[in-house]
């Protein structure tokens, strides 16, 4: 993820914006760059590498201007040299941007073809010639952006500035976050509260979709329709790193609410997007001297083992054995030669975990260590690791950092195919830009979390909830009853949906509601049946699926959620968010301490 950040000043911003970007180096520093308006102007300073040599080019040549915005890079398209660094200019507007363009291929051809010549390998420059090239037709800078707004696919946030324009500032956000900051007489923009931390405390949290133009003296929000809204202004505790809960009651909603950012951010460590490819870091072995893979973990990073168990025998053709660290520590079980071993963890400190680790590397195992936080114990132990860029969770319930191990791990997957000669360059391609879609998917779920919070309301007096989903749905019913007991205290269960005849469909009653997660895939129709069996016993099914039809899908339901349709490679990362919001809204009725929920911790680091 990179950080952006934008001033309409009282005095040479330049400064200002560098010890801004210094509080947003956490979220990448590949490269950085400010612009200002010099005489109207626009003037950029830029440099490869961390915030420093940006410094340095500034002190060489210093800018003057009182507007202007910047940009600390966490490359995604393109690689971190002067010319990809933020901000790109052309015809007058400059652009930052924090997120994906992910139709950045179709709209720079439609612009070559008019004539427009790119100078980056960026998909950010595609913002700022479209821009322009709506202000050539006549539309002023306001209406200018709007257009251009409907043209992006992708999730992303972007601030704006004009030459010949002292007093505008524009910015946008659609699935990565944006903040304006209230000053005397001065304005900001920051893609959190930290950035604008020495400015102000008086912030408005962008909502999805949120475009703004600002003045010195105003601040005017437009949804994505273009209509004029208000949105509260909130006065922030963020001091200079204390994580902060932003616009939201409890970290775990913050996190939620971050997975389209951070998911893009991991997706960009892991995905050539130009090439639409997977690129992994290079790792010990090949996947192609591989006859299995163990993989293991505890809790939730567990189910995201469960579920990459589908996708590498499926897609890659190599059997894989997922075990619970606590189980898998005292098992002694022999493990091939040369064999790989994968530890997941988002602190990288449980204690069974990290226990199962040194089993796995006195087994003479290739260990790789899917990890959150990279300086923690699994990480030094492991030969390598894949760090998921999920940045801080806090919450104990983890959310953000599971969306972002079953990212990496379709990654791995990919790889470990290609490796294997088991998918075709076209088939790698297909499966990679179904990933790249992910964070917009999500961004699209959450737009709809009033009917999941709506839905919840109804758990809260059930006595037991059961979890449904066949084949890698699986995993994520036993994520979703997981989700709910530690938060809610509402005893729930996870099954594979084809078990629930062999017993717990005795629970079945009218109090014991029944989420089914249930895409359409290839085991689609078999999951109806199994609701089917649920309906006929009275029992209450709420119904995660891709596609609303009128008869309640074939069974009778008792609620109903969408998720947007997708290829079928990538519903783990999308049916994470339902149940997690299902989960969290449920646990605000029942009062619990959601970020701290009783008797648990963030990070297991005893037996
Ligand atoms: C998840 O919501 C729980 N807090 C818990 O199951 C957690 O996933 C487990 O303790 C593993 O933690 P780790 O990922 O830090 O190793």
């Amino acid at each position: 993820m990179c950080g952006i950040v934008g001033i309409l000043g009282s005095q040479p911003v330049a400064p200002l914006m560098l010890d801004a970007l210094r509080r947003l180096e956490y979220r990448g520093y590949d490269s950085a760059g400010v612009a200002t308006l010099e005489d109207g102007e626009l003037v950029r300073r830029r440099a490869p590498g961390k915030l420093n040599n940006l410094q340095g080019v500034l002190g060489n040549g210093p800018l003057s201007g009182t507007t202007g915005i910047g940009h600390t890079r966490w490359a995604t398209h393109g690689a971190p040299t002067e010319t990809n660094a933020h901000p790109h200019s052309a015809g007058g507007v400059a652009v930052v941007h924090n997120g994906i363009i992910e139709n950045f291929r179709d709209l720079r051809e439609e612009l070559e073809t008019d004539g427009y010549r790119f100078e980056t390998q960026t998909d950010t420059e595609v913002v700022v010639q479209l821009i322009s090239r709506e202000m050539k037709e006549g539309k002023a800078p306001k209406d200018a952006v709007f257009a251009t707004l409907q043209r992006l696919d992708g999730a992303f946030a972007l601030g704006i500035i004009f030459s010949g324009q002292q007093d505008l500032m524009i910015g946008a956000r659609r699935g990565s976050p944006l903040a304006i900051g209230y000053g005397d007489g001065e304005m900001f923009l920051g893609s959190d509260a930290v950035a604008l931390a020495p400015f102000t405390n008086k912030v408005t949290f962008l909502d999805e979709g949120d475009w703004v133009v600002l003045t010195r003296n105003s601040a005017q929000i437009h949804d994505e329709t273009g209509a004029a809204v208000e949105r509260p202004i909130r006065f922030t505790q963020a001091s200079a790193y204390l994580a902060d809960k932003g616009n939201h009651r409890h970290f775990m909603a913050k996190e939620i609410a971050e997975q389209p950012e951070v998911i893009g951010h991991t997706l960009g460590e892991y995905i050539d997007m130009a090439e639409q490819r997977v690129k992994l870091p290079e790792l010990p072995f090949s996947f192609a001297d591989l006859t299995r893979v163990t993989i293991t973990a505890c809790g939730t990073a567990s189910y995201a083992g469960l579920a990459a168990k589908y996708w590498f025998e499926q897609i890659a053709r190599l059997p894989v054995e997922v075990d619970i660290a606590s189980e898998f520590r005292y098992r002694e079980a022999p493990l091939p030669d040369g064999g790989l071993s994968v530890v997941i963890s988002q602190s990288g400190e449980t204690a069974d975990t990290l226990a199962a680790l040194r089993y796995c590397a006195g087994q003479g195992q290739h260990t790789v260590g899917i990890v959150n936080v990279q300086d923690s114990s699994i990480a030094r132990e492991c030969d390598a690791i894949l760090p998921t860029y999920a940045g801080p969770e806090i919450g104990v319930a983890s959310t953000k950092a599971f969306t972002c191990q079953l990212t990496v791990l379709a990654c791995m997957a990919l790889a470990a195919a290609r490796q294997r000669n088991t998918i075709t360059p076209e088939q790698e391609r297909e499966l990679v830009s179904a990933l790249v879609g992910v964070p917009r998917h999500i961004a699209d779920i959450l737009r709809n979390e009033s009917e999941l919070e709506r839905i919840a309301k109804k758990l809260t007096s059930a006595r037991d909830v059961l979890y449904l989903g066949r084949g890698i749905n699986y995993p994520i019913a036993l994520e979703g009853a997981l989700k709910l007991k530690e938060i809610s205290y509402i005893h729930a269960e996870g099954y594979a949906a084809g078990e629930l005849k062999h017993g717990p469909i005795a629970l079945i009653d009218e109090d014991v509601p029944v989420i089914v997660i249930a895409p359409h895939d290839t085991l689609y129709e078999k999951t109806v049946s199994n609701m089917e069996e649920v309906a006929a016993r009275g029992g209450k099914i709420v119904l995660l699926t891709d596609e609303i039809n009128g008869n309640g899908n074939g069974a009778e339901t008792f609620e109903q959620f969408r998720v947007p349709r997708a290829n079928s490679f990538i519903n783990p990362m999308l049916y994470a968010v339902p149940v997690q919001l299902l989960a969290y809204h449920a646990a605000v009725f029942m009062g619990t301490d959601i970020d701290q929920p009783r008797n648990l911790a963030k990070s297991v680091t005893v037996e």
